[in-house]
This record gives structure tokens, C-alpha cells and sequence, in this order.
């Protein structure tokens, strides 16, 4: 394989003194093994004028990241990415904003990235794009003539046939998945859902081991779930239990149980749902008040999104009714708090916890819910409430599975974990810890860059490009990539 390039809005620039998280020491030492590039946006928005892309290289790794303009910023990032694709992908028709201005900034900043990309690329290049944010990019980098092996991996969930149709251009935004080589969902429900599409809407051609056709192109599809560094993640929250942080947290609760949720502030997350449950819970087990303390850690995020605005109004009136109908003078039921944490004092807080509280409507994957199962202490572990929504529940079985729309079930989920017995607590982290030891976000990056590349010999295209003389599909709009025919297509 040659250099590994990583496309994502977000980039992961080392800073001095910060710690970077589970996905960006994954990517990170593969693009060291290989050497490597990284594009996307610096998080600045430029005022006048866009400088010219920055670009440092640390340890074999390039960086390059370019800033939006207020315009891009509005439309692409704030507008289409995430006031349309997010609440879509994320099955909330109800929240969906369609403007066409926004959408043409997404295609605009797309078209630009690939222009910008696209004169650094080297011919034997892998290419692996990230997220919602992107889809286009591979598109507009076969426009410009690129043949590169380009993959794409969706970090959110993907919506079912009959949610994406609502979408204007959803037929464009297919088409452009089809670009890629490979396309990578977190879940098998998101891999059928993009194939029913593909099959039904498109009548394109869904074969065995999930290659299929469409405009033209061959390509396959897989579900990669997303890991986390386990053991790292283990090793930092034994020495961040005797930090005093997480001492003075324990101290704090007096001998009370803690239930934390860590999330970024967002619709997606189901936090008001959750506080209701943390009412219901107190409303209908009167013996659990005093018994707990309910934390919930919100990190700001897309501020400048106005649902995202409201839901902070919203959360911050739930956690004054909470605590101002069931405080006592020397207890309240809710912390809540309005910030972001580190990875290092998120590792000493979710050891101190009796309960972590994991509760989306729907996610990709959700990486907490990992990250708590990780971090507890073998011989006396937590228990982990989570959602049936969350793409990490197909794999965490041993947790405490709820409906997250039904408090009731959630506040009788929560009064059972914090009465399980140590045995009942002892097993299901061990069978939880058993998956993912065994699905780390290396083995996630090893298995979707093994598809992507496999059988990339210059022998092996040679054999494809024989093979496009007869292809005989709808005449090709896009170049085709170097991927084989794969045998077993359904006509
Ligand atoms: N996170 C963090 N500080 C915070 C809140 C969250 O570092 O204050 C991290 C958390 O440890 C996890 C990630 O952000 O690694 C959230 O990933 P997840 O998949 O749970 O949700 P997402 O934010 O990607 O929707
Ligand atoms: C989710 C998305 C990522 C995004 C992150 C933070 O994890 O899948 O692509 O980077 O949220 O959101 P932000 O808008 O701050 O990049």
C-alpha cells in the first residue's frame, strides 16, 4: 500500500500538551506506519479572504487543513451538514431544514476540498474519507480524474429508504457514494438500509458479500463498528482513579451512587428523555432519593445551531425542575453540567460511577458507552444503561438494553442497576469487556483498510481495466475505479 491519505472535516493537528482521542492515535499510527496525509478544515473561519491551505508535518505525517468563509461555514457546516444530513441520519424528519443555498455550499466546499486535494495526491495513494460532511469529495476527486482506491466510512447512522427519499438530491448524494471503492457503515442495519436504497430506488444490482453496482460503478459495501483503545483506555482510568480529581468527585458524593452521562450537548443524545426518567425514577422508587446523584456532563457543540441553542434552554429548565422538586437541603438529585471534559478526568469519572446512563435515539456508534465498559474496575465494575438505538448495543448485549423513548423502562432499568449484586455486575462486564478487547479501533481500521486495498496489485488492474470493455451497464458518468467485478451479482 502506498501513503495513506485521511479526508475529514475535522482534523486532528497535534497541539502541545493535548491528548488525542481513541480515532485520531488510530489513524494517527497508521498514517505513521505508512506514511501519510491529512485534509479538512482548520476550524477557523476566515473573515475576508481564505489563505491558502496551512500544512505541517510531525513524525512522517502531513497535515493540511484549510479554513471556510463565514459563507461556507453557514451553508456547508451549520446548514447542510448539520441542520440537514444530521438530523436525517439520524432519523429526525421532524428537525430536517432543506434550503438549496445550503446545499450548494455543501457541494461548493466538497468541490473545493477535491480541488485542493487532488494536486497532492500520488498515483498509489489510498484514500479514506470520513463522514457525513464529505460524501461528495470522492465524486468530485474522480471528476477531476482521480483513480486512486478511495474509500468512505459514515460515523453516523445511515436512514432507512423511506427517511432518505425526504432528502432533495438524495439520488445525487447515492450517486456520490458510488464513487468510492468501499463504502464502510458502523452497523449491518446501515449497510441494509444503504442497499435497499441502492436496490430499490435506484434499481441498481446487489450481489453476494455486499458488492453491488449502481451508475455504473462497481463497489462494496461492509459494516465496520468502530472500537475504542481498550486497554489504553483501561490503563488511564486506573491511574486516573487515585487522581485527585476523581477523589474529590467521590468525595462530593458522600457515599451516594453516581449515575453520569458524557455526551456532546445534542438532540441526537436523548437528554431530555433521559432527565425525564431521572424524574420518573425519583416519582415512582421514592427509596432511591438520596440514595444517587445524577451527573450529566454536556459539551457545548454547534452552537451556532439554533435547535442546538434551544436544547441547552431546555435541559438547563429540566435540571432546575429536577432538583428544585426533589432537593433537600444537603442533597439534589442533578449536576448538570455545561462543558467538555478531557479524556484523562472522563476516564477517572466513569470509574467512580455506579451507573453509566448511555441513552440516543439514535447513534452511530457511540463510543461512551466503550469508553465506560473500559473503564471500570474489574472485581467491582459499574453497569451500563444503553439505549437499543445505539450502534454500540449490537455489540454490548450484557448491558442493561433500553428503549430510550419509554422512561418508565429507562428509571426501572436505572433502580435495577443500582441494586445489582456484584456477581450479576462482575459478569456482564466481563462478557462486555470480552467484545471489546476483541474490536478495538485498530482491528476497525486494519479490517476497512484490508478491504479497501485488497488485491491492489498494478497486475490486478490490469485485469479490471479488461474488464470495463464489458461492464454493460448504464453508460458510466464516473471514471471507473480499480475494483474487480465481483462474481454472484443478482440482475
Ligand atoms: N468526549 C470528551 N469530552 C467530553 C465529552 C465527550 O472528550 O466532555 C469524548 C468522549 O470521550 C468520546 C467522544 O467525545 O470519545 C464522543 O463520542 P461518541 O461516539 O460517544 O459521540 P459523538 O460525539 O461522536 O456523537
Ligand atoms: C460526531 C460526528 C463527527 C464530528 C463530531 C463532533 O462524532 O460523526 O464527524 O466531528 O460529532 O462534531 P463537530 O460538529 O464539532 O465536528
Amino acid at each position: 500500500m502506498g501513503r495513506l491519505v485521511i479526508v475529514s472535516n475535522r482534523v486532528s493537528v497535534p497541539k502541545k500538551g493535548a491528548q488525542a482521542g481513541g480515532l485520531a492515535v488510530a489513524l494517527k499510527e497508521s498514517l505513521e506506519r505508512h506514511g501519510g496525509l491529512w485534509f479538512g478544515w482548520s476550524g477557523e473561519v476566515a473573515e475576508d479572504r481564505v489563505p491558502p491551505p496551512k500544512s505541517m508535518t510531525q513524525r512522517g505525517i502531513t497535515y493540511v487543513t484549510t479554513d471556510l468563509t463565514r459563507q461556507d461555514y453557514e451553508e456547508f457546516y451549520n446548514g447542510f451538514s448539520n441542520s440537514t444530513l444530521w438530523p436525517l441520519f439520524h432519523f429526525r424528519l421532524g428537525l430536517l431544514e432543506v434550503s438549496r443555498k445550503s446545499y450548494e455550499g455543501y457541494l461548493r466546499v466538497n468541490a473545493a476540498f477535491a480541488a485542493a486535494l487532488a494536486p497532492m495526491l500520488r498515483p498509489d495513494d489510498v484514500v479514506w474519507v470520513h463522514d457525513y460532511h464529505l460524501i461528495p469529495l470522492g465524486d468530485e476527486l474522480r471528476r477531476l480524474g482521480v483513480t486512486n482506491r478511495m474509500g468512505f466510512f459514515l460515523h453516523t447512522p445511515f436512514p432507512v429508504p423511506e427517511l432518505l427519499v425526504a432528502l432533495p438530491g438524495h439520488r445525487r448524494l447515492v450517486r456520490a457514494m458510488c464513487a468510492y471503492d468501499l463504502v464502510g457503515f458502523q452497523t449491518r442495519d446501515d449497510v441494509r438500509a444503504f442497499l435497499g436504497y441502492v436496490a430499490g430506488e435506484i434499481s441498481g444490482d446487489v450481489g453476494e458479500n455486499g458488492h453491488f453496482s449502481a451508475f455504473g460503478r462497481y463497489a462494496k459495501t461492509e459494516a465496520y463498528p468502530i472500537g475504542i483503545d481498550t486497554n489504553a483506555f483501561a490503563e488511564l482510568a486506573e491511574v486516573q482513579a487515585d487522581a485527585p480529581e476523581t477523589q474529590q468527585l467521590i468525595d462530593s458524593l458522600q457515599g451516594r451512587q453516581l449515575i453520569l452521562g458524557v455526551e456532546r450537548l445534542d438532540y441526537s443524545k436523548g437528554l431530555p428523555h433521559r432527565f425525564d426518567a431521572i424524574e420518573c425514577l425519583l416519582e415512582c422508587h421514592p427509596e432511591f432519593s438520596r440514595a444517587f446523584e445524577f451527573m450529566q456532563i454536556a459539551a457545548p457543540s454547534r452552537e451556532d445551531v439554533a435547535r442546538y441553542r434551544a436544547l441547552k434552554r431546555q435541559l438547563e429548565s429540566a435540571a432546575g425542575r429536577i432538583n428544585g422538586r426533589f432537593a433537600e437541603f444537603d442533597w439534589q438529585p442533578v449536576r448538570y453540567i455545561n462543558k467538555g471534559y478531557d479524556r484523562a478526568s472522563l476516564a477517572g469519572f466513569y470509574r467512580a460511577a455506579s451507573v453509566g446512563l448511555v441513552t440516543p435515539l439514535r447513534d452511530g456508534m457511540n463510543l461512551v458507552a466503550k469508553e465506560y465498559v473500559a473503564a471500570q474496575q474489574a472485581d467491582n465494575p459499574g453497569v451500563l444503561v444503553l439505549s437499543r438505538f445505539a450502534g454500540s448495543a449490537r455489540e454490548l448485549t450484557s448491558a442493561l438494553i433500553v428503549n430510550p423513548f419509554d422512561v418508565n423502562e429507562v428509571a426501572d432499568a436505572l433502580a435495577k442497576a443500582l441494586t445489582m449484586p456484584r456477581g450479576e455486575r462482575v459478569e456482564r462486564w466481563r462478557a462486555m469487556m470480552k467484545v471489546i478487547e476483541a474490536n478495538t479501533v485498530e482491528t476497525w481500521r486494519d479490517a476497512f483498510l484490508s478491504d479497501l486495498t485488497e488485491g491492489m496489485s498494478s497486475e490486478f488492474e490490469d485485469e479490471i481495466h479488461a474488464d470495463e470493455e464489458g461492464v454493460g451497464l448504464e453508460a458510466p458518468s464516473l471514471p471507473l475505479a480499480p475494483v474487480a467485478q465481483p462474481p454472484g451479482l443478482l440482475r
